[in-house]
């Protein structure tokens, strides 16, 4: 199989690509088309753009539009199995093409949990119907650290890592701190990621107690700052110790910005954003209630401002969006029932499109933050790069195209967001996994 992409707009100028079977065989710069041998036959247009001639199966007229390394998504929590209601392996990788990604990590809380290896197979499973790149992170419980070394000795080609939860978040096991190094000591015997949830169960427990009225205008105060700062200053300082390659996700304060510039000076320390803790803050909880709640909880306008900057100065390395899926009825219920985390496969990339429009963001930036950074922390082979050699896993995007999301429309079995409504400009028109075409979305224009 053998597909054209002609006219696209790459970070280094218009280039034609060539993709054979799943990887990309050659770029050539549109300007140096007379040395590239197939310029002088003339490809029939028809339909959308596409066409079809003896040299190649397929030919795609990319007209000029953006096209960028397929997203890849560290943080995502696909459910299945006994959550099929949430989201389905199908569903979430549909809302991830739709969204431009093409590789999705899985989380370890799941319903039965990735925490050994009759359950990994179970996921394995599921994971077969999935449309995207994919990989699983094993989840540490008190007790588990054979397994997780049996499974990663054997078998470790779809692991992306270990997760470790200090608080109880979504169905997910909480581990001692006394038992986090033994962690960091399995994950660095086998060249392993440690992605961390950093918020600190007991420090949650006393906020609990003291903050008496329990509605959403306090989540910001009952799950406190203090308790994923402390976290993230208990796990850099172990890690500084054991020297293991260590993964904060979702990092949502200006103290822990902080923290990780001082700790930092290695290769072994990265840390994700969301999307929503760098553009929202506890200000819309009004607006839009239990949708917006999720942990750590969105925090102030001065936390949105520092993660700015520790995007901007290279602190944070990667976007991951915590796409944490749950049902309508789920969200509507009063705040301490309704669970924490929404669907953000769909908003992510386009949220981060319309920061570069407004000129907040670098194309260079968002594609580092987006997929080249991720595949060389999670050491993902010939991914993450527009190259030769490379698999082709694109994103083709409409930077012009001015649309509002409209949540109800999701792929996602998660028809809400807090985002829901946002005007954006930006839209992602085809996604390619492994050099397949796997999202074509026609518009008037192309
Ligand atoms: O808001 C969240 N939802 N935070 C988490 O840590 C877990 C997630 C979920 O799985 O629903
Ligand atoms: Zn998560």
């Amino acid at each position: 199989m053998k597909i054209l992409l002609k006219n696209c707009k790459l970070i280094q100028g218009l280039s034609n690509i060539i993709i054979e079977d799943d990887k990309i065989i050659q770029i050539i710069p549109c300007s140096h088309q007379a040395t590239a041998g197939w310029e002088h036959k003339t490809f029939p247009s028809r339909g959308l753009g596409t066409s079809f001639d003896g040299d190649f199966d397929q030919i795609i007229n990319i007209k000029g539009n953006l096209v960028i390394p397929g997203v890849i998504d560290p943080h995502v929590h696909i459910r299945d199995l006994e959550q099929s209601y949430k989201e389905d392996w199908q569903s979430a990788s549909e809302s991830s093409l739709a969204g431009g990604i093409t590789t999705i990590f899985d989380m370890p809380n799941t319903i039965p949990s990735t925490i050994n290896l009759e359950n990994l197979n179970l996921k394995r499973k599921a994971a077969e119907k999935a449309l995207v790149n994919y990989k699983f992170f094993l989840g540490a419980t008190n007790s588990n650290f054979t397994e997780i070394g049996k499974i990663l000795k054997s078998d470790p080609s779809d692991i992306a890592g270990i997760k470790i939860f200090l608080a109880g978040s979504s169905s997910n096991d909480v581990i001692e701190k006394s038992k986090i190094e033994e962690v960091f000591k399995i994950a660095k015997k086998y060249d392993k990621v440690v992605a961390i949830h950093t918020e600190l169960q007991e420090c949650l427990d006393k906020w609990n107690s003291k903050i008496k009225e329990k509605t959403i205008l306090n989540h910001n105060k009952i799950r406190n700052r203090e308790c994923a700062i402390s976290g993230t200053e208990l796990v850099l300082k172990l890690a500084e110790k054991i020297r293991n390659k260590l993964y904060i996700a979702h990092i949502s304060t200006a103290e822990e910005i902080e923290l990780i510039r001082k700790y930092k000076n290695n290769n072994r320390i990265f840390c994700e954003v969301t999307p929503h803790h760098l553009l929202l803050n506890e200000s819309i909880l009004e607006k839009v209630g239990n949708f917006g709640k999720v942990n750590p909880p969105l925090r102030s306008e001065k936390d949105n401002e520092a993660l700015w900057k520790a995007i901007n100065d290279g602190t944070v390395g990667t976007i991951g969006t915590d796409h944490a899926p749950h049902t309508l009825e789920e969200k509507q219920q009063e705040y301490s029932q309704a669970p924490s985390g929404f669907p953000g496969l769909e908003t992510g990339l386009h949220l981060l499109l319309n920061e570069v429009n407004k000129g907040n963001l670098t194309l260079e930036k968002l594609i580092k933050l987006t997929s080249k950074n991720a595949a060389k922390i999670f050491d993902l082979k010939k991914r993450g790069e527009i190259k030769v050699g490379n698999y082709a896993d694109l994103t083709v995007i409409d930077m012009n195209k001015k649309w509002k999301i409209d949540a109800s429309k999701f792929k996602s079995k998660a028809k809400y967001s807090p985002f829901d409504g946002m005007e954006i400009q930006g839209e992602v028109i085809i996604t390619i996994v492994n050099g397949k075409v796997e999202f074509f979305c026609s518009l008037p224009n192309f």
